[in-house]
């Protein structure tokens, strides 16, 4: 049995194949049409795999992602499709592709490495903890339909340019290109809606469904909050069934706006995280402070864990875990002093197109 590697360009449709079979058995799409950014050539580099002979035991995937808000830029090492075949299961295959992913993160220069599971204990053994803040709404009932003005639309033949103007609107999400967003309008099992003024131009979109995931959430939106509740009012009117809209922590206006309507509505997390490159995050995050007027503010990993604070007022952080919910979230604002309630959580958000 071999250590973990990068795969030859060749037996890239071999991973395909292989992750077909083991999560996607009763689909009809492949999984590359799913993540057309994960498995195709350009990523190659950040695929593992662990092979014996032309079989492949086990595999993960990395998609590096460039997370824009107003800290600056974090580089993200999205880990996703860690899957060991049924016959090679714990003998401690994911655990070293894990490790390989998380040693190429850090190499990078990543950030921090994030992933979705509902495997907690598994990935909190290799230093990964449930932190960020999601919010999902479910709207139960059709909200009674008023006169936006808005014409609205379910095709996903709409231009990139356009929903890339309003999605560049975020304060906080991955850098993408036209080309990104033409790529992710393919993805099967997804049902795009936009809205539409008068004058023919685009003013919202959302985006329900990503093939076997995400069945009946809305994942991707983006529009003045004005055109995006006539849209949500319309997709729930169309649905036979109540939809969820995932919003991040700092889209406050448009949750309290929905919370006018019949919905349940529910906090739970981001993802699982882990800070991969220490100097790198905490030299973002030190700036801010200083951007805020506090020169004086200290963020260091030191030989008992992680000092934090202001120079004369130092708190220390015994553990990683306790340092990923301090700096992502989610942290009661009566946990922190006044001054820090600004900095913390830091705004950080994935939306669901690149997600893997
Ligand atoms: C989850 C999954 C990827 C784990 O793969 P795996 O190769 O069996 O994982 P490992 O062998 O590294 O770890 C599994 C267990 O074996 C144990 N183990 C680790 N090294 C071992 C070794 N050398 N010998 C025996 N057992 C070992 C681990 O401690 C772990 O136990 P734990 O669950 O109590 O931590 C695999 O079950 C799978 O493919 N599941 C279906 C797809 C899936 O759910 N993927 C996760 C999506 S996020």
């Amino acid at each position: 049995m071999t250590e973990p590697r990068t795969p030859l360009e060749s037996e890239v449709p071999n991973i395909v194949g292989f992750l077909n079979k083991h999560l996607r058995a009763s689909h009809d799409w492949s999984i590359a049409a799913e993540y057309p950014q994960v498995f195709n050539v350009n990523n190659r580099q950040n695929l593992r795999i662990i092979g014996e002979g032309e079989n492949i035991l086990a595999h993960a995937a990395i998609k590096y992602l460039l997370i824009k808000n107003i800290l600056g830029i974090f580089k993200v090492a999205a880990i996703g499709s860690v899957v060991t075949d049924p016959a090679h299961r714990n003998q401690g295959l994911s655990h070293k592709i894990m490790e390989s992913c998380l040693q190429s993160a850090e190499q990078e220069g990543a950030d921090f490495a994030i992933l979705w599971t509902d495997l907690y204990d598994f990935y909190r053994k290799m230093g990964f903890e449930l932190a960020g803040t999601e919010h999902s709404i479910v709207i139960q009932t059709a909200p009674p339909a008023v006169d936006s003005g808005l014409k609205f639309l379910k095709s996903e033949k709409v231009s990139p340019d356009a929903i890339l103007r309003l999605y560049s609107q975020h304060t906080c999400g991955t850098m993408r290109t036209v080309d990104d967003i033409r790529k992710f309008l393919s993805i099967p099992n997804s049902r795009v809606y936009t809205a539409w003024n008068p004058q023919n131009e685009l003013m919202a979109y959302a985006v329900e469904g990503k093939g076997a995931d995400l069945k009946g959430y809305v994942h991707e939106w983006g529009g003045g909050v004005a055109s995006l509740l006539p849209l949500f009012a319309h997709i729930r009117r169309e649905n036979a069934a109540p939809i969820t809209i995932i919003a991040p922590l700092q889209a406050q206006n448009l949750i309290r706006h929905l919370k006018d309507w019949d919905v349940l509505s529910n906090e739970g997390f981001l993802g699982m995280i882990r800070p991969v490159n220490y100097d790198n995050l905490f030299f973002k995050i030190r700036r801010y402070a200083r951007q805020m007027g506090m020169n004086d503010f200290v963020l260091e990993k030191t030989e008992k864990g992680f000092s934090i604070g202001r120079k004369d007022d130092l708190a220390t952080l015994s553990s990683s875990t306790e340092l990923t919910r301090l700096l992502f979230g989610p942290i009661a604002a009566e946990q922190l002093k006044p001054e820090f309630q600004k900095l913390f959580p830091i705004p950080m958000w994935v939306w669901g197109w690149d997600s893997v």
